[in-house]
């Protein structure tokens, strides 16, 4: 091969459970490209220098994962203004003079994976519910906005944040509490679950779809288990789901094209890879 090789890689701590390697290293083969995608894990205390490392060593750039995404900004030459909008980062892209550029793909990977299951989906079509108000909670708001959504409601168990996030993104979010997820409901087009309830070793989501029309798409980011009790439960009443698996696979791809040239499919053989992985 005359290809240089590039080399890239997730930092986070730990990071042995990610699957982001799995990914990586399975488009480098399919595409037939010269490179690898490796495990970095570094505390805390040394993120700063195992970013500028970055170009001493070479590397294309990585992505960032837990606990890093917020201090890795600061850290960036030029951080997307989308990303600066969620307030994190997931990807670093090195370029050509050294410098380090910011971004944050999560919040494409989950509008992807909606589109997968329902293509033309649009983030205007309908009230769409959020539970949850954490980092996952912003890339998907941020991105919702974008995409033109009029009415969030955002609940979530500390109405703070919630109310936070509302003052913070504008008035398409109204903050609602927790008790009165059930109800808020009513005439949704999209449900979405970006806590951790429902999560293996965690408690189920306690959620009465009663109220939500059987037309609504009820979408979990959640993909250990693939199918958590909520979607359970929603594709008994007849509803679409979309489990956390996609949104996986397409926050990767634009990560994959900044760092080895090709925009990856998100294929059936990858997706069976990783479940065989969980
Ligand atoms: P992530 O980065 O995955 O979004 P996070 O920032 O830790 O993770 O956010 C976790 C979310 O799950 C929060 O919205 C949290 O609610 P609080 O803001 O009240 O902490 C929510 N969560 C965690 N445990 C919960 C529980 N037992 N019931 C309801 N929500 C819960």
């Amino acid at each position: 091969m005359n290809q240089p090789f590039v080399m890239a890689g997730v930092m986070g701590w730990p990071v042995s459970h990610s699957r982001s390697p799995l990914i990586h290293n399975h488009w480098i083969k399919t595409y037939g490209l010269n490179g690898s995608y490796g495990l970095f894990p570094v505390k805390p205390e040394n993120l700063q220098q195992a970013l500028q490392g970055l170009s001493a060593l070479g590397l294309a750039g990585c992505n960032i994962t837990i606990p890093h995404k917020v201090a890795a900004m600061q850290y960036m030459d030029w951080v997307d203004p989308h990303a600066q909008k969620i307030g994190a980062i997931n990807t670093v892209v090195v370029q050509k003079d050294g410098t380090l550029h910011g971004f944050n793909n999560d919040g494409f990977g989950y509008l992807q994976s909606l589109q997968d299951v329902c293509r033309d989906w649009r983030a205007d079509a309908g009230p769409v519910v959020v539970l949850g108000a954490g980092g996952a909670a912003r890339a998907i708001l941020v991105a919702l906005i974008e995409k033109g959504a009029t009415e969030i409601r955002l609940i979530n168990r500390t109405l703070d944040k919630a109310e936070a996030l509302a003052h913070e993104f504008g008035t398409a979010i109204h903050a609602t509490p927790w008790s009165a997820r059930h109800e808020a409901l009513a005439n949704a087009a999209l449900l979405i679950n970006t806590t951790n309830q429902g999560m293996q070793g965690s408690a189920a989501l306690e959620l009465n779809l009663d109220a939500l029309p059987t037309s609504a798409l009820v979408s979990d980011i959640i993909y250990t288990p693939l199918s958590t009790p909520l979607l359970d439960q929603a594709r008994l009443r007849g509803h679409t789901t979309v489990n956390g698996l996609g949104m996986l696979i397409h926050q990767a791809r634009p990560a994959f094209q900044a760092w080895f040239g090709v925009m990856p499919e998100a294929s059936k053989s990858l997706t069976d890879l990783l479940i065989a992985s969980l």
